[in-house]
């Protein structure tokens, strides 16, 4: 069958970037990466991409009078290049809604929390400084509103106590590697269908049951009397 063809935006370091051009080496994986665009002429994941063999391109929006300008040169070269789904991946420019429109419902984005919490940058020192016991990562249909759309995918992340934001992004990082692809897979298969704005997916399950932080331990600190321990009663 026919891989579904993927265009990919970056930024930056491209850790995702990486870890969906690996996931496309599965002979199974039922997507392949035709185009890679970084808006900055130093993003370090312009370097998979050629590593990869895969076609680059740097559109600077520095380079042109506006945002639309920009944004039809984005649209040109991922149409040019044949690609079917635009996956943002640490592609920090807001896209407009004339953009959004043209791409919808082929336009998914990877953000380093539970969405709808922590929209926007500085998400690890928000949470850390909320002191939010879970957080994780989503992968999402791109909405004109910021770090908004279906959800396709999430990964639940527990804060530990000795945690900053440095260890948390990292625990995290691992995880969006790892959603990304399972949400590009499952789009590629033809998954996901998106109802009334949100995501319904096939042959998808999740664990039942809850996520509890702090843990319930049998007993509780010295002397006190845990309600939870039936020996305490
Ligand atoms: C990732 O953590 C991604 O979730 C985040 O930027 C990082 C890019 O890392 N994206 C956003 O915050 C979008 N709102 P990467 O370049 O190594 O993939």
């Amino acid at each position: 069958m026919a891989k579904l063809k993927l265009g990919v935006l970056i930024s930056g370091r491209g850790s995702n970037l990486k870890a969906l051009i690996d996931a496309c080496k599965g002979d199974d994986f039922p997507a392949e990466i035709v185009l890679v665009i970084a808006n900055l002429p130093g993003a370090g994941g312009l370097g998979y991409a050629e590593e990869a063999g895969i076609p680059v391109q740097v559109i600077h929006h520095r380079d042109f009078p506006d945002r639309e300008r920009f944004e039809d040169e984005l649209h040109q070269s991922l149409k040019r290049a044949g690609v079917e789904l635009v996956c943002l991946a640490g592609f920090m420019r807001l896209l407009t809604e004339n953009f959004v429109n043209r791409w919808w419902d082929r336009l998914i984005n990877i953000h380093p929390s539970l969405l709808p919490a922590f929209r926007g940058l500085h998400t690890h020192e928000r949470v850390l400084e909320y002191g939010a016991r879970f957080t994780g990562c989503t992968v999402h249909f791109v909405r004109p509103a910021m770090d908004d759309g279906p959800i396709i995918a999430q990964a639940v992340v527990p804060v530990a106590l000795d945690d900053d934001a440095e260890s948390l992004a990292e625990r995290v990082l691992r995880e969006e590697h790892t959603i990304y692809a399972l949400a590009v897979r499952m789009i590629a298969e033809s998954r996901v269908r998106v109802v009334q704005d949100r995501v319904v997916a096939q042959g998808a399950s999740a664990p039942r049951g809850a996520l509890i932080s702090p843990i319930l331990h049998r007993h509780g600190p010295r002397g006190s009397r845990n309600p939870h321990d039936a020996k305490a009663r």
